[in-house]
């Protein structure tokens, strides 16, 4: 359960991240440093983490031409990264270059896995006709997994009520990704389709990105270790 749990640092302070990774040292497998954080603390973030001993998802959802993402891939793979995101809706090239800069990096030792976002979980129906895409969300999620999975991505990032779907889709091995996941006793703060750890698993998610209920209560220690209990009580 440990190495399947990665803690979002939403932090604008590289300082108030590190010093909540700190905390959490040897309890957890991931660290995720999204775009706020990457922003205001870039590579020496990613390089204090995995110094720490962490794995890092460098949630950073790349989306330009061939040449610059598979650019980025290489830098944020010397950085340590073990894990990536691309947007699917990039196109073929654009993710068959990201997943190229991966297995290139992967000769030397280090293999970052690359995971594809589909439609955003904030996009609704109405919201992707405007951008002149006409199919229902979850068609669109489905056709861009199947893109992604041709081009020789891990896998994806869904929310917990798709990881079903994408589990079957794209096979035992895929990595299936799910923020949205909240225990039974967490707020659900601005999430609207959440999932428990255990549900979420069951579903077929490799891997639960989970941050406030952690990261936004006064023992974080305390809150990781009734998730990790929760799902042990269950077996
Ligand atoms: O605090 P919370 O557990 O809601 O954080 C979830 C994390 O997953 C945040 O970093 C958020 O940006 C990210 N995320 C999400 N929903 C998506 C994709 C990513 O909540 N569809």
């Amino acid at each position: 359960m440990r190495d399947k749990i990665i803690v979002a640092l939403d932090y604008d302070d590289p300082d108030e991240a590190l010093e909540l990774a700190r905390r959490l040292e040897g309890r957890v497998g991931w660290m995720k440093v999204g775009l706020t954080l990457y922003a205001a603390g870039g590579r020496a973030v990613v390089e204090a983490l995995k110094g720490a001993g962490f794995r890092v998802f460098v949630d950073l959802k790349l989306h330009d031409i061939p040449h610059q993402v598979r650019g980025a891939v290489r830098a944020l793979a010397a950085q340590g990264a073990d894990m990536l995101t691309v947007h699917a809706s990039g196109g073929e090239a654009m993710l068959r270059a990201a997943v190229e800069a991966a297995d290139e990096a992967g000769c030397g030792g280090h293999r970052p896995a690359i995971v594809a976002v589909t439609v955003l979980t904030s996009i609704d129906a109405a919201a992707l006709a405007a951008t002149g895409v006409a199919r229902p969300p979850a068609e669109q999620a489905g056709l861009l997994a199947a893109l992604a999975r041709e081009a020789g991505c891990d896998g994806v990032v869904c929310s917990p009520q798709e990881a079903a779907r994408m589990r079957e889709a794209l096979g035992p091995t895929a990595f299936v990704v799910t923020p949205g996941v909240r225990p039974a006793w967490a707020a659900a703060d601005d999430q609207a389709r959440i999932a428990t750890p255990e549900a979420a698993l069951a579903a077929g998610a490799s891997h639960l990105v989970i941050g406030r209920p952690i990261t936004a209560v006064p023992d974080p220690v305390a809150a990781l270790e009734r998730i990790v209990a929760g799902e042990e009580t269950e077996r």
